[in-house]
This record gives structure tokens, sequence and C-alpha cells, in this order.
């Protein structure tokens, strides 16, 4: 039985959130396995829309067992907030359906703080980040003065690393002119939060691998996307995290054996939010009319998400570096009513043509892409549950699309609602 893994295959947003829930009715696991309440992933069930950050989406349906695993960043005070929110929405939250690795890494408000500050310092030359406190939060990770879940049930532990964690951080804010962290404050609001936190506490890696004996489904749950990857993605424009598919192994401590099927998301044309390089980027009516038809503002920072057309060397290469076995294909009613359609299949830089994007910044901003023109179709996909319900044109589009990016599509979703999705290719088959 197969396990299975969604990655974003471009910058975010693709739709993974009503995916994971369309799967997640196959799945008996669902797990998070990095970043953290950056993500904004949309649920849309009839009447009922939820958007989730750091609650794996699988936590709206009853018998499921969602989990956050130790390569997530969290924020105790907004993951408690998210759940109050869910809880008014009529979903049920406790320690039978939640559990949260031991070893996951906090985020605090100096994180917070600092991620603001720096991103006001950088003037015209920042990433444009959620603001969130991500990315400081994995550094203080790597650079071992993190507090993590665990550290809380003790207070000899919790004040040795808040010690550490304020030495460094005191220093950092002096440079950036903010006052030093009050450290008797922040500690009472740990203390305060950690009987709640400790409840969920579980050691994530024994209960996910005893899962696996027993026979359990597991859908990992990404988020942001590909492009925004640490190592992979338009560097220094990308989040603090690998958001890649080999990430769901370490990310809730299990083998990469345990995974059996990436199924990596892709919405019929490209979006990003924030700064940084976009090869197919329009900013006519075209892109105009993208932006609108799709809804692209940011979940989670209420951004106007910039619009472009379907980059099949970006998704190609991305699929190649998660080894995706099978796309679901987003948006696909979004691009109803274009009279004609691109697709990027290569670029020029300097004369030369290149059929991946190049690492080097300096190549990446002097991009042209190289696009073949196909013929749009008037009628409605909105909606369609089924290929006989799509027009030919649209076929042509998806097919060309597999063929470009030489991965199959195995879902194809073509509105918000969770239950106007055509499965082609059952992920969790064996
Ligand atoms: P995620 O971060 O990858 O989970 O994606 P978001 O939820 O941030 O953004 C995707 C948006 O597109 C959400 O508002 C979804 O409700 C919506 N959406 C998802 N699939 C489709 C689709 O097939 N068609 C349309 N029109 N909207 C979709
Ligand atoms: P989901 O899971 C789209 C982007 C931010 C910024 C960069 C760094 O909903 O697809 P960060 O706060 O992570 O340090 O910001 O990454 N970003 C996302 N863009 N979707 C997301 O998540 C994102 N999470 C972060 O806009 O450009
Ligand atoms: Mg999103």
């Amino acid at each position: 039985m197969a396990n299975v893994v969604v990655v974003g295959a471009q910058w975010g947003d693709e739709g993974k959130g009503k995916i994971v829930d369309w799967l997640s009715e196959r799945a008996d696991v669902i797990a998070r396995f990095q970043g953290g309440h950056n993500a904004g992933h949309t649920l849309v069930i009839g009447e009922k829309v939820f958007k989730l950050s750091l609650l794996p989406s699988g936590i709206v349906r009853k018998g499921k067992m969602a989990v956050i695993g130790n390569g997530v960043v969290l924020d105790p005070w907004s993951l408690f907030s998210e759940i109050a929110k869910l809880e008014a929405q009529g979903v049920e939250i406790g320690p039978e359906n939640l559990m949260i690795a031991e070893n996951t890494p906090l985020i605090l408000p100096l994180h917070q703080d600092l991620d603001q500050l720096r991103e006001a310092a950088a003037g015209t030359s920042k990433i444009g980040t959620t603001g969130r406190g991500i990315g400081p939060a994995y550094e203080d990770k790597v650079g071992r003065r993190t507090i993590r879940v665990a550290d809380l049930a003790d207070e000899e532990t919790l004040d040795s690393r808040l010690d550490r964690l304020l030495a460094h951080h005191d220093a950092l804010r002096q440079g950036l002119g903010a006052t030093p962290i009050d450290r008797a404050e922040l500690k009472a609001k740990l203390q305060d939060i950690a009987p709640r936190l400790l409840q969920y506490a579980q050691p994530v890696w024994k209960v996910m691998n005893d899962y696996r004996k027993a026979g359990k489904r597991i859908l990992f749950e990404g988020a942001q996307g590909s492009l925004l990857d640490i190592d992979f993605g338009t560097y220094p424009y990308v989040t603090s995290s690998t958001t890649m598919s080999g990430m769901a192994a370490t990310g809730t401590g299990m083998g990469p054996s345990a995974i059996g099927f990436v199924l990596g998301i892709v919405k019929a044309y490209t979006t990003r939010v924030g700064e940084g390089p976009f090869p197919t980027e329009l900013e006519d009516a075209d892109g105009q009319r993208l932006g609108e038809r799709g809804h692209e503002f940011g979940t989670v920072t209420g951004r106007k998400r910039r619009c472009g057309w379907f980059d099949a060397v970006l998704v190609r290469q991305t699929c190649a570096i998660s080894g995706v076995n099978g796309i679901a294909l987003t948006k696909l009613d979004v691009m109803d009513g274009f009279k004609t359609i691109k697709i990027c299949t290569g670029y020029e830089i300097d004369g030369v043509h290149y059929d991946h994007l190049p690492t080097a910044a300096a190549l990446q901003s002097r991009v042209t892409p190289i696009y073949e023109e196909m013929d749009g179709w008037e009628e409605s996909t909105q909606g369609a549950r089924s290929w006989a319900d799509l027009p030919a044109n649209a076929i042509k589009y998806v097919r060309r699309i597999e063929e470009l990016i030489q991965c199959p599509v195995a879902l194809l979703s073509t509105s918000p609602e969770r239950d106007d999705t055509i499965l082609v290719t059952d992920p969790f088959a064996d």
C-alpha cells in the first residue's frame, strides 16, 4: 500500500489544501512535515470554507489522525488560535486526533520581530516574507539554540535554552535598534502555554513507524512550493525549509522507503507571492484575467499574487527533483475563455537556449521565455467531474502539459469545491 506525499510543484498556492482534503478520505494519517503558519491551505466543502495554516488539512475529517512533524516550525499561540477558529466551525480537535512531535522547534514572538525588522531594514531588497518568523526560527534550529516542544516540560531546561537563545537575539536586536527581550515575560508566556501544548506532544517518529507497520495509510502534506525550496528554489527569494518530497521522511522521522507515491500539485498557470524572478509573469490584461478568474490573493497575507502563463520548464525541473510520480492539475477552469493560451517550453538567455532554469541569479534575471501557442476553449470546465465533460481543446492542453513536464496527470481539479475533482490514477493504489 502506497503512502502519498503531496508537494507544491511551483511557487506555492497550487491547491494543495483542496487535494489533500480530497485524498484524506482514503488516508488514516495526515502529516505536515515542513514549513509553519506561512502556509495557507483552503478547503471548500459545500457551504463551508476552511483556511488552514499549521494544522494538517485532514483535521476536518472525523476519525483521522493529524500529525505535526519535527520538520515544522510551530508558533503555539497561532496554533491555538487556529484550533479555536476551527472549533467555532464545528471541527473537534484534541489529543485523540492531533499530535505534535516532541522535537518540533518553536516560533516565538522574537522570531516574528526579527523577520519583520529585517524585511523593513532590507527596503527594496526584501524577500517579501509572510512575516511569520519562519526564517529566524529555522536559523535558530540549525544554530542549536532553539526551544523545542519537549523543553517546555522542565524548568531547568527551559532556563538554559532561554539563556542561550536570548544571548543571541539581544545582540541581534541591538544591531537593529530594537529593545532587548523581556526574559521574565517570555518565560511566563511559555510556562503558561506549556501544559496545553504538551498534551499533544508525542515521539512522532515512533508512532509513525508503528502506523506503518500496522498498514495505516499515511498522507504527507507539503506546504509552500518547490520553487521556494531553500536549496532548489529561486534563492534567496525562497522560504527557509526543504519543500521537496524527501523532507516528508526526515520531517516526521521515517525512512525514505515510507514514501510510495509523490503527487506534485500543479496549477494550470503560474503564480507567485512576494519578490523574486518569475520568467512567465504577465503584467497585461491576460495576467489580470488570470488573477481575477483565479481569485489570486494570498490566504495568509491577503497580498495580490503575481500571475503568468504555465511554465513547463520549471515544472519539469521540480517534478524531477521531487521524483513526482503523477500530478494533480488544478484550476483548469481558470483557463476557460482564453482565445489562445501560451505555454513556456524553454528559455533563451543571451542567445543561448536553456531547457532548465539556471542557478545563477544573474542569468535568472535575463531569462526570456520561449512560448508555444495553443487554441483556447469557449466552453466552461468549471465543476467538471469527468473527462467526458471537458472540451477537446482543454484535453489537448492537459495532454501537452503532461508531455512537456514528462509526468502524467493523476488528478484534475475544476473548482475550489472538494468534489469537483477528476480521478485518473489513484495515488494510494499499490
Ligand atoms: P495551497 O496553499 O496550495 O493549499 O493553495 P491555496 O488554498 O492557498 O490557494 C488555492 C486557491 O484556489 C484556493 O482559494 C482554492 O479554494 C482554490 N482552488 C483550488 N483548486 C481549484 C480549482 O480547481 N479551480 C478553482 N477555480 N479554484 C481552485
Ligand atoms: P502555501 O503552503 C505561497 C513565500 C512568501 C515569500 C517567501 C518567504 O500556502 O503554498 P516566508 O514567510 O516563508 O519566509 O516567506 O515564501 N511563501 C509562500 N508563497 N504559498 C505559501 O504557502 C508560501 N509560504 C511562503 O510569500 O515570498
Ligand atoms: Mg496557500
